[in-house]
């Protein structure tokens, strides 16, 4: 091994691990004792019996694997039908499905922005959508978190000066919890002419009378132009999707996106598995569930706000607990498991500097009796 890179690797580490930010993975097994609030199952699907059968079911008639990239002979049937029971829920003509929501979103923002374009991201928008941005021809221009006034100067300036527009947002920010205005971003849609691309990862299972996401709870969905969706959270599977109205788009990123083209498929086993938690989300008895947790999310922030800790405003399933510094978030997690409470401890980069927090993912599965202890230690950070 080269001498330089090593010292220059080693350097790089222990700065991380000084300022109490490197990052390590350690093996999860759930352990029946602790309730595990560090995940994106908002719906308890990932180890629901009806979603196993399916994928069971699946493995027996396809395999453990779909063996080749979607273009070959990877697009499989249980492939074909994750794609046409998706297109229903969400009522979009077209749609591709991917390997994850990473490359989804990297795929559609480095392939579609040319030169010269502008594409103008929420400044918490996910790595995925900032790393595709940052690999396009086209120039990012970051706004601040929710600041769709800033975002309008933009668009202004931006028509006046000729570019090709996109925007790109997710529905609920995935470390804060809280929302995108859709309502004033369709407005401003029907304004502006831009490429309006929105992520639904952590709305899907939560909001929408299907569980289809925020934009079709608010009727906006017409005027979204790449919708991204993720299996791998609400959906209890793995994978990803993307929907349009213009078939166009489906051709381009067919022929244009690496991810897509030069990769495995994954499994039909999940395809299948997001099939049937596609159905289930759409039962009426999942509507109720929906209406109690988001019931549960308001009155545990409410909670949290009563003992001065700092949370964001609404009622997703993610609900963080900012503390600021990363050593105490460190501590904070210790002392939730201690309690019997799985957490996850966000630090920059992932968050601004100043805001690490623990990031608690509620589910539908859960009351606010579930939550005594954990408000309990919560009370002592
Ligand atoms: C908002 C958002 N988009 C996309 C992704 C990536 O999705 P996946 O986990 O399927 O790669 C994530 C994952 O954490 C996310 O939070």
């Amino acid at each position: 091994m080269e001498d330089k890179v090593r010292a220059r690797v080693d350097e790089w580490l222990e700065e991380r691990r000084r300022k109490g930010l490197e990052r390590e993975t350690v093996c999860f097994s759930s352990a029946p004792e602790l309730l595990n609030l560090s995940n994106n199952d908002y719906f308890r699907l990932a180890n629901d019996e009806r979603i196993k059968a399916s994928a069971k079911t699946a493995i027996d008639r396809f395999g453990c694997s779909s063996s080749a990239s979607p273009l070959v002979s990877g697009f499989t049937p249980p492939h074909e039908q994750l794609l046409e029971d998706l297109l229903d829920w969400h009522g979009f003509e077209y749609g591709m499905l991917w390997n994850s929501g990473y490359a989804a979103n990297q795929a559609v923002l480095s392939s579609l922005p040319k030169n010269d374009d502008w594409i103008l991201a929420d400044r918490l928008a996910h790595n995925s959508m900032l790393a595709g941005a940052l690999k396009s021809a086209g120039r990012l221009i970051r706004f601040p978190h929710n600041d769709l006034e800033r975002l309008e100067e933009l668009l202004v300036e931006g028509a006046e000066k000729g570019k090709t527009l996109f925007v790109a947002v997710e529905s609920v920010y995935s470390m804060d919890g809280d929302l995108a205005d859709l309502l004033a971003l369709s407005k401003l849609k029907s304004k502006y002419d831009f490429v309006w691309i929105l992520d639904e990862a952590h709305a899907l299972s939560w909001y929408g009378e299907r569980g289809e996401g925020l934009a079709a709870e608010l009727e906006v969905d017409d005027q979204v132009d790449i919708l991204v969706g993720t299996l791998g959270k609400g959906l209890g599977s793995s994978g990803a999707y993307t929907l349009f109205h213009d078939e166009f788009l489906k051709r381009f990123f067919t022929n244009a996106c690496g991810e897509y083209i030069y990769s495995t498929f994954f499994s039909p086993a999940s395809a299948a598995a997001a099939s049937t938690a596609v159905s289930i989300l759409s039962e009426d008895s999942a509507s109720c569930q929906r209406r109690a947790g988001r019931g549960l999310s308001e009155s545990f922030r409410k909670c949290l706000r009563s003992m001065g800790i700092e949370t964001s405003e609404g009622d997703s399933a993610v609900v963080p607990v900012v503390l600021g510094d990363s050593r105490d978030v460190l501590e904070a997690r210790r002392r939730c498991e201690e309690a019997g409470f799985r957490v996850g401890a966000i630090r920059p980069p992932t968050v601004p500097k100043g805001t690490s927090r623990l990031r608690l993912s509620l589910n539908a599965t859960l009351g606010m009796e579930n939550l005594e202890g954990l408000i309990h230690v919560l009370e002592g950070v």
